[in-house]
C-alpha cells in the first residue's frame, strides 16, 4: 500500500494489553517492531507501542531515533501525592513516553472506569504534554447505527467535558480511537465491523469534535480485530487516520505484515 505524501500521517498503535508475561519477551517483541520499522524507510506513518507500565522504562532505553514511539495504557489524573499504586502523567513524560491510551473499553468494563474519571485523566495527561488516545465505542449494534452514534456522542461529551477551555493546542495532541466493543477480538461472539461501518462512525466523530468541541483536523483511528489481512481495508480511507491493534500486535508475523504494508 503506498501512502500518499499528501495524506495526513497515519498512526498504527500496537497495544499489548496485559502481555507478555516477562521483560525478556517484551524486549524481544519490541526489538522486532524496531527492526521492522527500521527496514521501512517511509517516514509518512507513525508506529506506537502501548506496553504495560512495568516494561516502559526498559523499552524507552531501546528506542533509536524515535522511529517507534511508546505509549502507556492508562494514567492517573494527579501528578504526585498519596495515590497508592497509581502512575502519574509527569512520571510517564519524564520516562520518554509520548502517548497514553485512556478510557479503553476493557477498563470501562472490568474496572468500572467512568467518564468523569476519564475526563480528568484526559485533561491531566494533555496538561503534562502527553498525547492522548481516547477510546470510545458502542457496546452493540443491534439497536442500529443512530443509537450507536448517540452512545458515542455521549461518551465524547463526557470525556471531553470542558476541554475547549484548555489553554494549549488540544487537536495536535489528541487522537480518538473508535473501537466498537462488539468487534474487539476478545469480545464473546465478536463480529467484524466493516470498513464502511467504521468510516461512517469516524466521520461522525470528526464532525462532532469540530462542531461541539472546536477541535478541527482531529485524528481518529479504528480498532477492533485489525490484523495484517484487513488493515488496508480500513486505513485506505483518508478519514481513517490509522489503527489500534490489540491481539495481532503480539504475533510477529502480523506485525511484520502490517509494517511492510506501509511502504
Ligand atoms: P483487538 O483489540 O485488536 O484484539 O480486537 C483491540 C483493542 O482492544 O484495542
Amino acid at each position: 500500500m503506498i501512502i500518499d505524501e499528501s495524506m495526513a500521517k497515519k498512526i498504527i498503535i500496537f497495544t499489548w494489553k496485559m502481555n507478555p508475561s516477562s521483560l525478556k519477551e517484551a524486549e524481544g517483541l519490541f526489538n522486532f517492531v524496531l527492526e521492522e520499522r527500521n527496514k521501512n524507510k517511509n517516514e509518512n506513518f507513525e508506529i506506537v507501542v502501548a506496553a504495560p507500565f512495568v516494561y516502559l522504562s526498559q523499552l524507552s532505553s531501546l528506542i533509536h531515533q524515535g522511529r517507534v514511539k511508546l505509549a502507556a495504557q492508562d494514567v492517573f489524573y494527579e501528578n504526585q501525592g498519596a495515590y497508592t499504586g497509581e502512575i502519574s502523567p509527569i512520571m510517564l513524560k519524564n520516562l520518554g513516553v509520548e502517548y497514553v491510551i485512556i478510557g479503553h473499553s476493557e477498563r470501562r468494563n472490568y474496572l468500572n472506569e467512568k467518564d468523569e474519571m476519564i475526563n480528568k485523566k484526559v485533561k491531566a495527561a494533555l496538561e503534562a504534554g502527553l498525547k492522548v488516545v481516547l477510546c470510545v465505542g458502542e457496546l452493540e449494534r443491534e439497536s442500529g447505527v443512530e443509537e450507536a452514534k448517540n452512545y458515542v456522542n455521549t461518551q465524547l461529551e463526557k470525556d471531553f467535558n470542558d476541554i475547549s477551555s484548555m489553554k494549549y493546542e488540544v487537536s495536535k495532541n489528541l487522537i480518538v480511537a473508535y473501537e466498537p466493543v462488539w468487534a474487539i477480538s476478545t469480545t464473546k461472539n465478536a463480529r467484524i465491523c466493516s470498513p464502511e461501518e467504521a468510516l461512517e462512525m469516524i466521520k461522525f466523530i470528526k464532525q462532532t469534535l469540530n462542531s461541539k468541541f472546536h477541535i478541527p483536523n482531529s485524528r481518529v483511528v479504528y480498532g477492533g480485530s485489525v490484523d495484517g489481512k484487513n488493515i488496508e481495508s480500513f486505513i485506505k480511507y483518508q478519514d481513517v487516520d490509522g489503527a489500534l491493534v490489540g491481539g495481532a500486535s503480539l504475533k510477529t508475523e502480523e506485525v511484520e505484515k502490517i509494517i511492510k504494508l506501509l511502504t
